[in-house]
């Protein structure tokens, strides 16, 4: 009886070893084409929003809309086991600072962010501990949308603003087509 149960769990653990080592490439493609829809979801959300509210009230306004909105429409779209953030290499929020693996990622973003007219995005499938089992970054060019809060001439209005709400601003003195930043996309719970 006990040699039996014994067997049984060998050739269990045996049985799923192979399908937990290696994701297959069509699952791969799966994750990549999710997290390509949630950038696209929530980038489109935030620019919407960021728009509508300069139009409102002006730059000063809209630092509003990235400050309380950007997080909560994060919040809104990081769904079952599905996270998705921003982050950058100079980072206006300290709470958006990159991990070591997006730090590497950034970098070799920043040398071309475009690419085919398209930005560049890169990801992982991973079966190391601590880490998440898939990974996702797309770079986010600077547009000229973008300059009035993170370029290189800001409006003595905004950068008063902009330091009261973040003393540690890096994000400034940026110009068009720099890398600004990255969507992180991640899937938290073990790909089935
Ligand atoms: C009205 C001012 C304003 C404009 C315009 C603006 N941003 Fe920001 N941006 C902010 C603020 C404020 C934050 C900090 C948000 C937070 O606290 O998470 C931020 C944060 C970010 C971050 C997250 C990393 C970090 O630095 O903390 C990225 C990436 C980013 N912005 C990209 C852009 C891009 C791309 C555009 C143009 C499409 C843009 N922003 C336009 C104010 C602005």
């Amino acid at each position: 009886m006990a040699r039996t149960t014994y067997t049984t769990a060998v050739l269990l653990s045996f049985l799923s070893m192979p399908a937990m080592a290696q994701v297959p490439p069509e699952q791969t493609d799966e994750l990549v084409t999710e997290a390509r829809s949630m950038v696209k979801d929530f980038s489109g959300s935030l620019k919407k929003a960021l728009q509508a509210a300069i139009k409102e009230g002006g730059l000063t306004n809209a630092i509003e809309v990235c400050n309380t909105i950007a997080p909560e429409i994060a919040a809104d779209n990081s769904t079952g086991g599905w996270t998705i953030s921003r982050t950058s290499l100079k980072v206006r929020n300290p709470d958006n600072a990159p991990t070591d693996w997006q730090e590497l990622q950034l970098h070799a973003m920043a040398e071309k962010p475009v690419r085919n007219g398209k930005p560049v995005e890169t990801w992982q499938v991973s079966e190391a501990s601590g880490q998440p089992p898939f990974r996702y970054m797309s770079a986010i060019p600077t547009q000229k949308l973008c300059l009035g809060c993170h370029g290189k001439s800001i409006n003595p209005e905004v950068k008063a603003k902009l330091a009261e709400l973040y003393p540690e601003d890096r994000a400034t003195g940026f110009s068009e087509g720099d890398l600004r930043g990255a969507f992180v996309v991640t899937r938290e719970n073990p790909v089935p």
